[in-house]
């Protein structure tokens, strides 16, 4: 069978801001369709600046960047961006909130209603349409804003630490719902995080980057079928993984501290 073009693929890709240090030296990389990537590495190797590249909203300093066989600008509508902080506007209710980037592109009213109805349902807060974010929970203003990022039916998904501000439980729960979710939506999805256990648990390949300057280190495949669940969690090959991806981050942050 032949292999789908990647959706993301990164060739020889280097980035410097200004006449700053190199951030990013020579990482190349390549994502198939569906695929669901972690990026795991200390603190300042580039994490965030890699999903920003692939995003568009910063530009390479050399090297090639395709997302969906075009330039990141030009894939733009294709790409939504979730960041550790909700970004949420706080004069407005959760239903506008998710309503606002659907109006910036000129979506209708009636299917904006719609979308919104659909993604508050996925993320299983059907009840808050009218709440405002000061009224929910750390979790449920994360869930919102991973729900405003679904309502754009995005290919590919991009995820910056949006578990890092919660407490052990909510992320593991939430863990869980954004898998059952993507079980029914075959997103992409880049998603950086500094927990071992988080990224065995998602992904289907884990990138371990090194810092000074950021390059994709290792990567390491997780081997495990989905649909994942806390089973998963409590068996022996993903303490075992969980072990070994903890190594190998331990040995790049030895080298890069
Ligand atoms: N807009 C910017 N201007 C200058 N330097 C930046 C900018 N954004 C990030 N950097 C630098 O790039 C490096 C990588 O940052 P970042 O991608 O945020 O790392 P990470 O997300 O892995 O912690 C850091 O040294 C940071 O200071
Ligand atoms: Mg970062």
């Amino acid at each position: 069978m032949p292999v789908p073009p990647p959706i993301v693929e990164l060739q020889e890709v280097l980035k410097r801001f200004g006449d700053g240090p190199l951030v990013l030296d020579r990482v190349s990389f390549a994502a198939q369709p569906g695929d669901f990537v972690s990026l795991i590495g200390p603190s300042g190797c580039g994490k965030s600046t890699l999903l920003r590249l692939i995003a568009g909203l910063t530009p390479l300093t050399s090297g090639a960047l395709t997302v969906d066989g075009r330039s990141p600008d030009a894939a733009a509508a294709d790409l939504a961006f979730v960041f550790q902080e909700p970004t949420l506007l706080p004069w407005l209710t959760v239903a506008a909130n998710i309503e606002l980037p659907l109006s910036l592109r000129g979506i209708a009213p009636a299917e904006r209603t719609a979308t919104r109805r659909r993604v508050l349902d996925l993320v299983r807060l059907p009840e808050k349409a009218d709440a405002y974010p000061r009224q929910l929970s750390g979790g449920q203003k994360m869930r919102v804003s991973i729900a405003r990022a679904l309502a754009l039916s995005p290919k590919i998904l991009l995820l910056d630490e949006p578990f890092g501000a919660l407490d052990e439980m909510t992320r593991e729960h939430l863990n869980e719902e954004l898998l059952a979710i993507r079980e029914r939506h075959a997103w992409t999805a880049f998603f950086v995080t500094h927990s071992v256990a988080e990224a065995v648990f998602l992904s289907n390949r884990i990138c371990v980057m090194s810092a000074n300057p950021g390059h994709v280190h290792t990567e390491i495949p997780v081997p495990f079928p989905y649909p994942r669940t806390e089973e998963t969690r409590l068996s022996r090959p993903y303490h075992d993984l969980v072990t070994d991806v903890s190594r190998i981050l331990r040995s790049v942050e030895t080298i890069t501290v």
